[in-house]
């Protein structure tokens, strides 16, 4: 497949009120605005052939359209900010990796074909409430049998309620929690996470985005009951006032002397050019990295994100954290 990229909907235009930060991250080619690619879409490509063809709905940047095309995979990768797609279709370029980029409003988008893997992340939370429902009974019918969904949503939590960020971006179109899994109950559960996560992004200090996690795979084809869930238990928890004072950007070293070395860790490698981590790096100003690794350090209901050796996220579990196996 060779590098497309395609306009549709002129229209394109953004409300407002929504005065997103991510515009000037993806306009800023010394950054990685949103990091690396995501721990999920990780084990669910396990599962993918390399010619497995994708959607990635809002793509952004394109930090997990870019890691599957990496992997071979036939990616098509839709958001209607051009800044971000211009940022994708260059490094794509620049790296050799072929994908299919196109500029679209979502909120009236047509799937044309299907696919073995559509997903969003972070992205459903900005439609419109009505067309958002609309959007996923098309995103099921063109998923092929055996193939996956892969959801990343911000959902209103009475503990962490919606920052100030969240406010101004249709978080109010959000869905309400538990209802996007509901509209899942006729496919297999792979993965429903509950957590907060804490991260942060270039020009952008940390703050918390309350997330439910889908992965959810249509009945049918050959690769069903493939994945199984492992529940990760560990005895070495932590306080909340220690986790609380884990920042962005610290060391493996500073994280052991801050709350001990984790009994459990997780791991994901991608090879090749990835996105980076999304901390402004002065020694190295650049998008991408040559190799990008994620480990997921847990301590109880308390996870560390660390990305190439340095923190890049934090979460508060509320469901059982779980390890995804390919069978
Ligand atoms: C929080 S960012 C997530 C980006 C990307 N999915 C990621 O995980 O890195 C939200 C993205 O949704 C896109 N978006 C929001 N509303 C959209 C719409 N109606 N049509 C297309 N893209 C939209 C934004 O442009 C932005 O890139």
């Amino acid at each position: 497949m060779a590098n497309v990229n395609v306009k549709v909907n002129i229209n394109v235009s953004l409300d407002p009120h929504v005065q997103p930060f991510w515009e000037k991250g993806y306009q800023d080619l010394s950054v990685s605005c949103m990091g690396g690619p995501s721990f999920e879409v990780a084990e669910v490509a396990t599962l993918l052939s390399p010619k497995s063809k994708v959607l990635d709905l809002g793509c952004g940047e394109g930090r997990n359209a870019l890691y599957l095309a990496s992997l071979g995979c036939q990616v098509t990768a839709v958001d209607r900010s051009e800044a971000g797609i211009r940022k994708l279709q260059m490094i794509a370029r620049n790296s050799g990796i072929q994908l299919k980029t196109i500029v679209a409003d979502i909120n009236s988008f047509n799937i044309e074909g299907e696919f073995d893997c559509i997903m969003a992340h972070g992205v459903l939370n900005y439609l419109d409430k009505p067309l958002s429902r609309k959007l996923i009974s098309q995103i099921k019918l063109k998923t092929r049998a055996g193939g996956f969904n892969i959801f990343t949503l911000y959902i209103y939590n009475e503990e962490f309620p919606c920052t100030n960020e969240m406010k101004t971006s249709h978080y109010r179109n959000s869905f309400l929690p538990n209802e996007l899994h509901l509209l899942y109950e006729d496919w297999h559960e792979v993965r429903y996470d509950k957590y907060v996560k804490w991260d942060s992004h270039p020009g952008i200090p940390m703050h918390y985005h309350p997330v439910e996690k889908l992965v959810s795979q249509k009945p049918g084809g050959d690769n069903i009951g493939r994945l199984v869930k492992i529940p990760i238990s560990c005895l070495n928890t932590i306080s909340n006032n220690l986790f609380h004072g884990i920042s962005m950007g610290l060391t493996e070293e500073d994280v052991y002397a801050l709350i001990g070395k984790p009994e459990v860790v997780d791991k994901m490698n991608a090879n090749g050019i990835q996105f980076g981590m999304s901390l402004y790096n002065p020694d190295r100003p650049h998008p991408t990295v040559e190799g990008y690794t994620l480990q997921l350090w847990y301590y109880g209901k308390y996870v560390v994100y660390v990305s190439n050796g340095l923190v890049s996220g934090k979460a508060l579990y509320y469901t059982q954290p779980i390890r995804i196996i390919c069978s």
